[in-house]
């Protein structure tokens, strides 16, 4: 079982990481170290995957060669900063099967809403890894995770780039069976709702929109 929170430590997923933070990074830069250092976090949240074996045969002779067991997992981007991060994992798993969580923040109530949800179908008997770069609030991140455990899954694993003390504690509260992999959680929030130091607003950075 992974710990309810890992940190990435690794010095390429750190160094990689205070590149995307510096303003002066384009986006053609953010972009592509997103893809990298999705690789390298992907690698640390299908830790511990359920293996078996299957009989092969080498160019000398046959073996039993450790493979994955039970079904592909389900990727799933919350929209739509999640998208930066799932092509990179798409590429170390390229089977996975993928889907979508769409939620806006109503105005009034400051509480999320949903626009869009489309997952694979059986989610109750895959690991489901939801990737969303920033932890915040935790209040979408929690809210996903909803919607995903009402659609039957039950092994859900989380991965972002950042969080954020109140984000990682809002998750633990609500969702303590979901293990949390980040590179780095930061100092705190500001009034806005952005992670300090943080780097921005990641959608704005990978997207180059304002
Ligand atoms: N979302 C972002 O993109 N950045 C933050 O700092 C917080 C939430």
């Amino acid at each position: 079982m992974l710990d309810h929170l890992t940190i990435v430590k690794h010095p390429l997923v750190q160094h990689k990481l205070s590149i995307m933070r510096d303003k002066n990074t384009s986006t053609a830069s953010f972009r592509q170290l997103l893809r990298e250092i999705s690789l390298l976090l992907a690698y640390e949240v299908t830790r511990e995957l359920d293996m078996t074996t299957k009989t092969i045969e080498t160019p000398i002779q046959p073996m039993e060669a450790p493979t994955l067991d039970g079904k592909k997992l389900a990727l799933i981007s919350i929209l739509r900063a999640g998208n930066g991060l799932m092509d990179g994992i798409l590429e170390l798993i390229p089977s996975a099967r993928v889907g979508f969580v769409g939620l806006y923040r109503d105005e009034e109530t400051l509480q999320p809403v949903q626009y869009y949800f489309k997952v694979p179908e059986s989610l109750d008997d895959r690991l489901v890894i939801a990737v969303d770069p920033m932890l915040a609030t935790g209040n979408s991140s929690v809210a996903a995770i909803d919607l995903l455990k009402a659609a039957g899954a039950t092994n859900i694993r989380f991965l972002c780039l950042l969080a954020a003390p109140e984000g990682v504690k809002r998750m633990e509260e609500a969702h303590p069976d979901v293990p949390i992999v980040t590179a780095a959680v930061d100092e705190r929030l500001n009034e806005h709702g952005y992670i300090v130091p943080g780097l921005g607003d990641a959608g704005d950075r990978m997207f180059g929109t304002k």
